[in-house]
């Protein structure tokens, strides 16, 4: 199976998780979003999208990649600055979902 992780980030947070994601899957791709338009989606079975939360919901580019792959296995993930457990970080996900 063939699996990219695209990130975007800012200030680094999410890259260093998109760093460690790709360390543990086997023959993934790891590639910065904004170079996107370098790699065919198409090519992956398996997409892997990190982003950052911005104002409770994914960053904009992020949740543009996510809400337009289309008949793929996806996961995605995010940085923030709240803690995972708060009931931010969930309204956070009820928000990308
Ligand atoms: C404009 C802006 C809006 C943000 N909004 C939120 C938010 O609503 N909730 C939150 O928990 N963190 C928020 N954050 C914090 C970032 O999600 C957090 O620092 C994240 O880890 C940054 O990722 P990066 O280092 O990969 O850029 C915001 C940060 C910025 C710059």
């Amino acid at each position: 199976m063939k699996s990219i992780i695209l990130y975007s980030s800012n200030t680094g947070n999410t890259k260093k998780i998109a760093e460690v994601i790709h360390t543990t899957i086997p023959n993934s791709v790891l590639v910065n979003i904004k170079d996107n338009n370098e790699v065919n989606l198409e090519d992956y079975d398996f997409i892997v999208v990190g982003g950052w939360i911005d104002r409770a919901t994914l960053d904009t580019t992020s949740l543009t990649l996510v809400k337009n792959i289309k008949n793929k296995k996806i996961g995605y993930f995010f940085t923030l600055g709240a803690s995972p457990d708060s009931e931010h970080a969930k309204n956070c996900v009820d928000n990308i979902d």
